[in-house]
């Protein structure tokens, strides 16, 4: 647990346990043999690579951006825009179609001379909507621009959900001009935290994500991911876990997390005026209410000991689902009517404060 993932050639299982995590996840969302990949902390540290490499290739290939830009649904999690922050680009978010999905013909006309960079979300945080990657992908060539899939929630599992006969869409490495894709392991892997893995579609992409340097006394320093010293633990912990659930595991995860967005969606249906927002297409659901407050029935569900996330935009209420929470889903949306009931009758006012990721 104290090795150290930057010394690879000191600890060679390690190595060797990044290589086969790195493979199994590219095998999942369609790579080939020229993808090339490393384990990094998490999805912010996934996604800031991914800015960085997309970058370095534009100041290869497209030297006369100076002010380079990256066009985003407004549903993108804002890890693109720290990314860009520390990266010195800037963001352009892009309001979403009626669907929640990224909306294609808008993302096309916000993309200038400046743009080098396009964000698509396999699926969104917030409302679980796969993005039109295809399409998008379809733009990033037409349009000269690095495509990045945030598959960091939906990069693991959600090929498991589509093998199930989900109409999950695709987003894989195999669609033409996507560039490069994050899945988190800590997510939808249900290994440890600290584990994500950055794929490239191929090894030009994936040199220009990585860092050297050289002007100092012990000779080279080449990194391919933010961090230095790298927790050799979160590796082997991830790699363990890959192993152990093995195909069949994430199968039977899948499965028993589906089921519960099915009973829990028919059960919200059975709830006057609630809805769900938008065709989830994982695990990841929001639903909102008509004529009562939701932010209000958020607060009920609090003080009925749930922990709730909350959405601002549309408003509404946020669930990951994972298989802890398929034994209790009856127990939820008994709650949840009783909450509902509660503000329906006037007694909850929605607390001030405002949605908090
Ligand atoms: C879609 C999406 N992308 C990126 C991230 C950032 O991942 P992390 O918190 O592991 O850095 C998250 C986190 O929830 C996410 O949901």
């Amino acid at each position: 647990m104290t090795e150290n993932g930057l010394g690879m050639r000191v600890f060679p299982s390690l190595r060797r346990m990044e290589a086969d995590v790195v493979a199994m996840v590219a095998g999942l969302v369609g790579g080939d043999a020229a993808v090339r990949g490393h384990m990094t902390s998490g999805g912010t540290e996934s996604i800031f690579l991914a800015a960085h490499a997309a970058r370095e290739w534009a100041r290869r290939h497209r030297p006369e951006v100076a002010a380079p830009e990256i066009v985003a649904a407004f549903s993108a999690h804002p890890a693109i825009d720290k990314a860009a922050h520390y990266l010195g680009m800037r963001v352009v978010r892009v309001p979403t179609g009626s669907d929640f999905r990224a909306d294609l013909a808008a993302m096309a006309a916000a993309v200038t001379p400046r743009t080098i960079m396009g964000y698509a979300s396999a699926p969104t945080y917030s409302l679980g909507v796969v993005d039109p990657v295809a399409a998008l992908g379809v733009l990033a060539e037409e349009r000269g621009l690095w495509l990045h899939v945030d598959a960091c929630v939906g990069g693991v599992l959600g090929p498991f959900v589509r093998e199930l006969g989900y109409p999950v869409p695709a987003f894989g490495l195999d669609l033409p001009g996507v560039s490069s894709l994050s899945a988190d392991l800590h997510k939808s892997g249900y290994a440890a935290k600290g584990a994500s893995v950055i794929l490239y579609r191929d090894a030009e992409r994936e040199a220009c994500g990585r860092w050297e340097f050289s002007d100092w006394p012990t000779g080279l320093y080449a990194v391919p991911t933010f961090a230095g010293t790298r927790p050799g633990g979160a590796i082997a912990a991830a790699w363990a876990v890959m192993h152990f659930l093995g195909a069949e595991g994430y199968r039977q995860i899948a499965t028993t997390v589906m089921q519960a967005r099915e009973r829990l969606v028919s059960g919200l249906a059975r709830i006057e005026g609630l809805h769900v927002w938008g065709e989830p297409d994982l695990w990841a659901v929001a639903y909102g209410a008509e004529g009562c407050d939701v932010l209000a029935v958020a607060d009920q569900m609090t003080a009925r000991r749930w922990s709730v996330g909350r959405v601002r935009k549309p408003p509404g209420i946020h669930l990951m689902l994972t298989p802890v929470h398929a034994p209790i889903v009856d127990d939820y949306l008994a709650d949840l009517a009783a909450s509902v009931a509660t503000v329906r009758a006037g007694a909850g006012v929605p607390s001030p404060s405002p949605a908090v990721y």
